[in-house]
């Protein structure tokens, strides 16, 4: 495990005009009146986690819980849904086929918008990818097409055979020449950080899980714009399998990482970081830790404890604010005193519920319940 504190950290000035083309309060608020008028549209639970707060010496820690998030259970349900809906309504009644890769939880959002907009879609899924999550992506009609290599494979493969068919990419990565989608995925993130300030107020710290960046560059886009250089440090927690976004913070550039990358935290399997998100990124977080698998389990098992449902990507951002925790000269390079108050976004929960149950022992709803009120 290792923790890396961005020496390009820019804690002086007002959120860029540079960066808000890519994402923008003001963007984010067009976002939120969409996607809240959407049938099913309630903010996901705030839970407010005091055992673990005691436990690590803090003053509090919350955990937004995306279990709940339009029956997807995941963050991502607001992305790719909301990119959709805006591409379908700009075609204007003419038949759109969309399409990308995922992990997983992308393709599950953007099947289920498709179905919703009347799109047709086709998901492309790497090798390691379970079958439970193709599953879950063609329950919502949409073709599911297995490739050979790892996810960044998947997408390289999604956008030539989109640019062969005359297909629309909805990715939630960005590349040289194809950025507008992809901010439109990342500003649908952004209603999740709103709902959360709204429900727990301002944190001092938020730790959240990185992929390809754009979770964790919707989250400081929105907090630098509205608290500048005052804002919550963030730290963006990766798989040390796949920590593509330390290793561009360590190198001082956008680094590519090869392999399988294969690793628990299915969601956050990702060698290259996403442009876009990079932009936001490298000046904006404070902090890039890259953790173990191992770690996972015991994260999951112990919201499960008390009645919280985090799947195995969704429970990085906690698995890296204990072992910060837990370690005094980390504690001390993130200000992480006896008065932090951490926000961690649980991006996703049982969205491969067998893997879930195998390793918390009970089912996700079977943990909901067992909640007391
Ligand atoms: C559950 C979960 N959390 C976090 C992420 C990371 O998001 P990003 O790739 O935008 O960094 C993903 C990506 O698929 C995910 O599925």
């Amino acid at each position: 495990m290792r923790l890396f504190a961005n020496p390009r950290l820019d804690r002086t000035n007002a959120y860029p005009a540079a960066l808000k083309p890519i994402l923008s309060l003001a963007a984010e608020a067009a976002a939120r009146r969409e996607i809240a008028s959407w049938p099913g549209y309630a903010p996901t639970p705030l839970r407010a986690l005091d055992w673990l707060a005691r436990e690590l010496g803090v003053a509090g820690v919350d955990f937004k819980e995306e279990q709940h998030r339009f029956g997807l259970r995941s963050f991502k349900a607001l992305g790719g849904a909301y990119a959709v809906k805006k591409l379908a309504r700009a075609a204007n009644g003419a038949k759109l086929t969309v399409c990308c890769a995922t992990d997983g939880n992308h393709g599950r959002s953007v099947a289920w918008g498709a179905r919703e907009a009347g799109c047709a879609c086709v998901i492309y899924v790497h090798e390691h990818v379970s079958e439970a999550r193709a599953e879950a992506i063609r329950a919502y009609g949409a073709e599911v097409r297995r490739v050979a290599g790892n996810y960044d494979d998947s997408v390289r493969k999604a956008a030539a055979d989109a640019a062969a068919a005359g297909w629309t990419v909805v990715s939630d990565t960005s590349w040289e020449g194809y950025t507008e989608i992809p901010k439109d995925v990342m500003q649908g993130y952004g209603v999740m950080v709103a709902e959360a300030l709204e429900q727990g107020g301002v944190p001092t710290h938020v730790f959240v899980q990185g992929g390809v960046g754009g979770i964790a560059a919707a989250t400081v886009a929105h907090l630098w714009e509205r608290f500048g250089p005052q804002r919550p440090r963030v730290v963006v927690v990766e798989p040390d399998k796949a920590d593509c976004l330390t290793r561009s913070a360590e190198a001082g550039r956008i680094t590519q990482l090869t392999g399988d990358l294969d690793t628990i935290m299915a969601g956050l399997s990702c060698g290259e970081p996403s442009p876009l998100a990079w932009a936001i990124l490298d000046p904006g977080a404070d902090a890039f830790m890259a953790i173990g698998d191992d770690t996972i389990a015991p994260a999951m098992r112990a919201l499960a404890d008390h009645g919280v449902v985090g799947g195995e990507s969704g429970v990085a951002g906690m698995a890296g604010l204990v072992a910060v925790a837990k370690d005094p000269a980390m504690r001390t390079t993130l200000r992480l005193d006896a008065g932090a108050r951490v926000l961690l976004f649980g991006t996703e929960g049982g969205t491969d519920p067998a893997l879930y149950e195998q390793l918390v022992g009970r089912d996700a709803e079977a943990v909901s319940r067992s909640r007391s009120p």
